[in-house]
This record gives structure tokens, C-alpha cells and sequence, in this order.
């Protein structure tokens, strides 16, 4: 059956790099697999609280029922002061609870980092593998998916003309398509 990813971008911003990256990744998935961009610009910010008092608002309660229709989640993330923008470890942290109801685990995962430097987001990239290991997501860890200079990478449409860069983006979801199918049940 066809398996649905989830994708999750770091970037609220229109022009976001990182979503352009991500919608490029997006059309390589070969047939048998489905994606999705998993909005997360609507998440109150995360307070035990609401959840302790058993009031979540109404976009957690959605956001966590709709990671339940996923197969596995690819992070296309910038990083901000070299680590993981707040917007997307919030998602994380609000997909995370309450206790005991964790909604990432148990599911394979990629992260692909996105900067227009040349240390390519990898402090943000290591930083959000580190929350994915407490989460259980089953990370792929080779190829890592370090997308640097990306200002240069993409024409005035949005998309990557370059063949190096193409091919290293069709090893990263070809590598991911694999994983997926070694590590879900
Ligand atoms: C940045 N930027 C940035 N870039 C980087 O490579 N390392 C970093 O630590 C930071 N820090 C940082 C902090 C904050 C608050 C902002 C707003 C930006 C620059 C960043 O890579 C650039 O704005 C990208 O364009 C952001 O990604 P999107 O929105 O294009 O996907």
C-alpha cells in the first residue's frame, strides 16, 4: 500500500529556502509513496498546563491526530543561531505529549539541513538529531543531507536545475525510500 510521508519544514517564511528544498525532494519519491507538508504555523506554543488540565487547544488536538496518518517524516530544516529554529522544536514538543502519548515515535525519519553558509545548518542538523533519538523516530543516518550555498542552488522558479545537486537530492530521498522500507513494519 502507499506509504505517506510527512514532511515537516523548519521556515514559516514564503520564500523559505528550505521549502523550496523540501518541494524539490518532494517530487523525486518514487510511485508507492505519497508526501505531505505537515503545517505547524498554528501551534500555540507549547504549556504543560493546558494538557495537565486537560484543555489542549484545538490545533494541538489536530496536529496530533494527523501525525497518526503517517508512515514516516522527512525535517527540512534552517538553522537559526546554530541550532533548530523554535517553530519547528515546538511542533516537535507538542507532537511529543501529553506523557506516554508521543505521536513521532516508532517511525523512520530523515533530516535534511538548508543554509545559505557553507556550515550548511549542520549545528541546527545535529541538534534535531538529538531530540529525534528521545522522540524514537528511527533516524537515517547515511547520506547526511547537508544543503549548503542554497542561495545559488535554486533558479528564479523555485526549483534545482544543477545535476550534482540533483543527484545528491535523489541519493537522499532514493537512500531514505530504502530505509523506509527496512525499518517499517
Ligand atoms: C539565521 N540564519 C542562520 N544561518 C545559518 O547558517 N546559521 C545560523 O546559525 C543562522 N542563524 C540565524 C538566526 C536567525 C534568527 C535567522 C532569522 C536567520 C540565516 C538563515 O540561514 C537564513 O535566514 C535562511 O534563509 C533561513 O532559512 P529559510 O527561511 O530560507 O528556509
Amino acid at each position: 500500500s502507499t506509504k505517506k510521508i510527512g514532511i515537516v519544514v523548519g521556515s514559516l517564511r514564503k520564500e523559505s529556502f528550505s521549502k523550496k528544498i523540501a518541494a524539490n525532494m518532494a517530487e523525486l519519491f518514487p510511485e508507492g509513496f505519497e508526501t505531505e507538508f505537515i503545517a505547524i504555523d498554528k501551534l500555540d506554543m507549547y504549556d504543560q498546563d493546558l494538557d495537565d488540565e486537560n484543555r489542549p487547544p484545538a490545533a494541538w488536538t489536530s496536529f496530533r491526530e494527523q501525525l497518526g496518518q503517517y508512515d514516516a517524516f522527512m525535517f527540512v530544516t534552517p538553522e537559526y543561531n546554530r541550532s533548530v529554529p523554535a517553530v519547528l522544536k515546538n511542533a516537535l514538543d507538542v507532537g511529543s505529549r501529553p506523557y506516554g502519548q508521543n505521536k513521532w515515535g516508532g517511525k523512520p525519519g530523515a533530516v535534511v539541513s538548508v543554509s545559505p553558509g557553507a556550515i550548511s545548518g549542520f549545528g541546527a542538523h545535529h541538534h534535531l538529531r538529538q531530540v529525534l533519538v528521545f522522540l524514537d523516530i528511527y533516524t537515517m543516518q547515511q547520506p547526511e543531507a547537508y544543503i549548503g550555498n542554497v542561495a545559488n542552488i535554486l533558479d528564479s522558479e523555485g526549483k534545482v536545475t544543477n545535476e550534482g545537486t540533483l543527484d545528491f537530492l535523489k541519493l537522499i530521498v532514493n537512500s531514505f525510500v530504502d530505509w523506509i522500507n527496512k525499518t517499517s513494519n
